[in-house]
């Protein structure tokens, strides 16, 4: 975690770019910094090509002055590495630096995040910076975090890339039989004797378009290695930065639900988890949320810093529309409501050339501090230190868990049939919404994480079932835990291998059932079934199964498999295993979790109507701090559940009392 005694209130400040500007301005960032109540930037985040420019010279000289220049501003530091963009003079000296595309095409030296991670070039280069980094600035105390290279992403083909691939499958699978039997290359005559016969899965190979792949086993493969290799160029910053000053506290910003990366097995080389939130005008807020909760998920549910959002509008859309006025006060809250410790924005000046001079920013073009953007930000930077370290720290308590699992990710979307409509995130926005708009408090969870303090346990589409993963949730179902899976689950083995004898494979006694067919429906076209009473939409895949010691809750309405089993429980041991058939709405989720839930006892942090009254709860050793957000456009009312103050305004409301709360607004409210 980012925080230590020193750290006394929530950060607040961002990416700060001083070399795009002559000094005089930096005079004048740093009276506005003051007036918006910043109090950290993040440093340095581009600057590889000025800090080395040639083989054998650093020099530091320029961000000694910035440095210098923010401590006796008494500003805090978070400072990066740079080494997510490459000098030009490299790329031309050492071309292996340079990235290959997925089409094969090999690139020049442009743009940025374009070094290939399994350059020698970039390995050596990018791990020397860091510890000269450290090396100069280790006796700086303003620098409370390093933030190594920037929102790592992208792949590479290059042949360095594919001579490393065979590395990793050799030190993976130790002999060539183990790789041909988990790929099942026996299929389209694929069988490989000699390790170099493999090549890199991409449009010169096995793939007919980005996720489409004749062979998921070897394209499966290519997502791990390339997460790992990249963590592997992370971890060699993290190791040079540590080696010399080894209490550094190290991150890389992350961007939630992102796919190349299996951030959780990320997690656990960083020391906090950061992450840069970019929603467009028109994200539900759940989905926010969502994001939100998978960053605090990965690391057990620590804080975590919200490195980047924009104060504006970002370049990068279609349609660049502006944040709506206070929605960026509603959103920076939103984060802290979910987990966050810090709050920075990207960018703190607006630069005046290249791609991002429409993004938006602290400090405008106009150069002053009269903007409507500055206004909120103040204002906000006011709030956030009446706050001070209330919420520091705190965690949260929830008793559902929602499993996500990168793998799973990967090897369902490779997947060719049942469905090209098939979207993993869907399906878990599906259930997370439901319960996110009832304000219960979800924990995210990957499959090494422990079930036992969850009422209820749902895993969407658990397509792959990995190594004893079946028995992890036998026991938690045993011991008297409520799970929920869904349709297409327990299919594949961690090498995307059928698993034969029955669907769905390992869980089949967990849930009492034998799924025969899958069903799918083309886009438009629904079944249905009727729950308690009510008709609810079966869309996108229809399982049809037998009852193996289950009870149906539900049937098909419609087509050869009506009145078969749609809906499933199975009491097992203790608990109750739940199989949903189908993808259904919204309205069906919420029911449906509303009701198990109240079986166990679970209520929401905060009892609304409707949707858009936001709440979440963050505990601190005896203090609970409930935060309420009005996502909607209009005022809405809310009984209080205990007395409570208000922490942004000092007002105390009743228990009972029936508060009204403006659009856009927010409540910090602690216990009296
Ligand atoms: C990302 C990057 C920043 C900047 C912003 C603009 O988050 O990390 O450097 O490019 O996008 O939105
Ligand atoms: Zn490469």
């Amino acid at each position: 975690m980012i925080y230590d005694e020193r750290i006394e209130k929530v950060l607040y400040g961002g990416d700060y770019n001083p070399e795009q500007w002559s000094e005089d301005v930096w005079e004048e960032d740093m009276r506005l910094f003051a007036l918006a109540g910043i109090d950290i930037v993040t440093l340095n985040v581009f600057s590889w090509a000025s800090l080395q420019p040639d083989e054998n010279t650093y020099c530091f000289e320029k961000l000694d002055k910035v440095m210098d220049l923010v401590e006796k501003n008494g500003l805090r530091v978070c400072m990066a590495t740079s080494t997510a963009a490459h000098p030009a003079w490299m790329a031309k000296k050492y071309p292996d630096i340079l990235r290959t595309e997925f089409n094969g095409m090999k690139r020049k030296f442009g743009s940025r995040h374009n070094s290939c991670q399994n350059s020698p070039t970039y390995q050596k280069y990018s791990v020397r910076l860091a510890k000269k980094l450290a090396e100069h600035y280790q006796d700086r105390e303003c620098i409370v975090a390093w933030h190594v290279s920037n929102e790592y992403g992208g792949e590479c083909y290059c042949e360095n890339c594919e001579k490393a691939f065979r590395v990793w499958l050799k030190d993976k699978y130790q002999t060539i039989e183990e790789l041909n039997r988990a790929w099942n290359t026996a299929f389209w005559g694929h069988t490989f004797y000699e390790w170099d016969e493999i090549v890199l899965p991409n449009l010169l190979s096995e793939h007919f378009a980005e996720n489409r792949t004749t062979f998921q086993g070897i394209s499966l493969d290519y997502r791990r290695f390339n997460s790992e290799g990249m963590l592997h160029c992370f971890k060699a910053e993290y190791e040079a930065i540590k080696s010399v000053i080894p209490d550094a506290k190290i991150t890389t910003n992350l961007m939630g639900f992102y796919k190349p990366l299996d951030y959780q097995m990320w997690a656990n080389e960083m020391d906090f988890i950061s992450w840069d939130n970019y929603p467009a005008n028109e994200d539900p807020y759940a989905r926010i949320a969502m994001n939100h909760d998978i960053m605090r998920g990965i690391k057990g549910g620590q804080p975590f810093v919200l490195m980047e959002q924009t104060p504006s509008v970002t370049n990068w859309l279609a349609y660049n529309a502006l944040k709506r006025p206070n929605v960026m006060r509603l959103w920076s809250y939103q984060a802290m409501a979910h987990g966050a410790d810090a709050i920075l924005f990207f960018q703190m000046r607006r630069s005046i050339g290249a791609c991002e001079k429409y993004h938006g920013a602290v400090i405008d073009h106009v150069g002053h501090e009269n903007t409507r953007v500055f206004r909120e930000i103040a204002k906000l930077g006011e709030e956030l230190k009446t706050l001070g370290s209330k919420t520091l720290g705190s965690t949260m308590d929830s008793k559902v868990a929602i499993v996500v699992d990168w793998d799973n990710w990967w090897a369902l979307e490779y997947s060719a049939g049942p469905s090209c409509d098939l979207k993993y995130l869907d399906e878990v926005f599906g259930y997370y919404r439901a319960l996110e708009e009832q304000n219960y408090s979800i924990d995210l969870i990957g499959v090494h994480d422990d079930l036992s303090k969850y009422e209820i346990v749902i895993a969407p589409i658990l397509y792959m079932t990995k190594g004893t993963y079946d028995e992890s949730i036998r026991e938690y179902v045993k011991n008297g835990g409520t799970f929920i899976t869904t349709f297409f689950s327990g299919i594949v083995d961690e090498y995307d291998l059928v698993i034969t004898g029955g669907y769905p494979g390992h869980l089949r006694d967990i849930l009492g059932i034998w799924v025969e067919e899958i069903d799918a429906l083309p886009a438009e076209t629904t079944n249905a079934f009727i729950y308690e009473g009510k008709e609810y939409e079966a869309k996108l895949l229809c399982d049809i199964m037998h009852l193996e010691g289950a009870k149906s809750l539900a049937t098909y309405e419609k087509d050869f498999y009506a009145n078969h089993p749609v809906i499933t429980v199975n009491e097992y041991g203790k608990g109750k295993a739940y199989y949903i058939g189908t993808r259904s709405s919204e309205d069906f989720y919420r029911t449906f979790l509303k009701e198990r839930l109240e079986e166990k006892g679970v209520r929401p942090v905060l009892e609304v109507e409707g949707v858009g009254i936001e709440a979440t709860e963050r505990i601190k050793g005896e203090k609970r701090y409930l935060f309420v957000l009005n996502h909607n456009e209009i005022e809405e009312t809310f009984v209080m559940p205990k007395t409570k103050v208000d922490l942004l305004t000092g007002k105390t409301y009743n228990e009972g009392e029936i508060v009204t709360i403006p659009a856009k607004e927010v409540m910090i409210l602690e216990s009296c």
